[in-house]
């Protein structure tokens, strides 16, 4: 059966979003993304939909050619990227509209297996990064210590993955990275893409504010900062942006 995909309304990372009579089709290039992968990211939106959060139902897993794709529900609203876009002397109060409802996603757990262990995802990041033995030690212990939360935590959560409707409600999308574990880490997993997308002072504001509201002490934060730009490492292939991290992880005193 040919599908309607419709019409073509987002293209990037090898992903191509159609949206059609209310239904998005998201079609995945089989050259960087096997079936399992969509089939997996799929079912982890149908679960974090099902655990009663504000995200797209999804419908269908199916093959478009060689692709492979999945459909859900279109959130008729606009990216709280394009909000900002529109609106940048506000975007201090969009940033913390955002952290409110990172904030109430963070309060859902996950009490089963369904989720993989933020922190056994983390663990081999560290692994992985060019980090000096003893160094690498240092953070591996820090990251041992830190209790072993249930929450589900998104592991993207940026104004471009953030659909607002009109009446004010803030839609999850892209639930690729998620995993479950400690809600702070997720905050900083935020934090360290506005700094390093060079935006210093939402990031400052991000992390004071979730300080504030979850009576989180900013020294219990700044160690998940240090731990999380080890890991973070890998993922950056700039030098300056490679500095900002180290300079994170040397700031912080065991
Ligand atoms: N369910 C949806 N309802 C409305 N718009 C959507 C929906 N899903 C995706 N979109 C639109 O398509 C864009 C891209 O979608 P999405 O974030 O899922 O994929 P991506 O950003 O290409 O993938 P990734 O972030 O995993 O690299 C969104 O920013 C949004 O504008
Ligand atoms: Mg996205």
């Amino acid at each position: 059966m040919e599908r309607i995909l419709g019409d073509l309304i987002s293209e990037r990372n090898h992903k191509r979003v159609y949206v059609h009579d209310g239904i998005i089709t998201k079609v995945f290039d089989h050259n960087f993304y096997h079936g399992y992968n969509v089939m997996r990211e799929a079912s982890i939106q149908q679960f974090v939909m099902e655990s009663g959060l504000p995200v797209p139902k999804v419908y269908d897993v199916f093959q478009v050619g060689d692709d492979w794709a999945f459909t859900s529900q279109e959130i008729k609203g606009r990216t709280l990227e394009s909000i900002i876009e529109a609106d940048p002397e506000h975007k201090k109060q969009h940033v913390v509209k955002m952290l409110q409802a990172h904030i109430r996603l963070l309060s859902k757990l996950c009490k089963n297996n369904f989720l993989p262990d933020l922190k056994a995802k983390v663990k081999r990041y560290i692994e992985e990064a060019s980090l000096d033995p003893s160094q690498r030690y240092d953070i591996q212990l820090k990251l041992e210590k830190f209790p072993n939360h249930l929450n589900i935590c998104h592991g993207d959560i940026y104004p471009h993955n953030i659909m607002v409707t009109d009446d004010g409600t803030f839609y999850i999308l892209d639930w690729a990275h998620c995993s479950k574990g400690n809600a702070t880490a997720d905050i900083v997993n935020t934090y360290l893409m506005f700094l390093i997308d060079g935006e210093p002072k939402i990031a400052d504001i991000y992390l004071r504010e979730f300080s504030k509201k979850s009576y989180t002490s900013m020294s219990y934060i700044k160690g998940w900062v240090a731990v999380l730009s080890a890991a973070y490492l890998t993922r950056v292939n700039d030098e300056k942006k490679k500095e900002i991290l180290l300079k994170n992880i040397d700031s912080v005193t065991y």
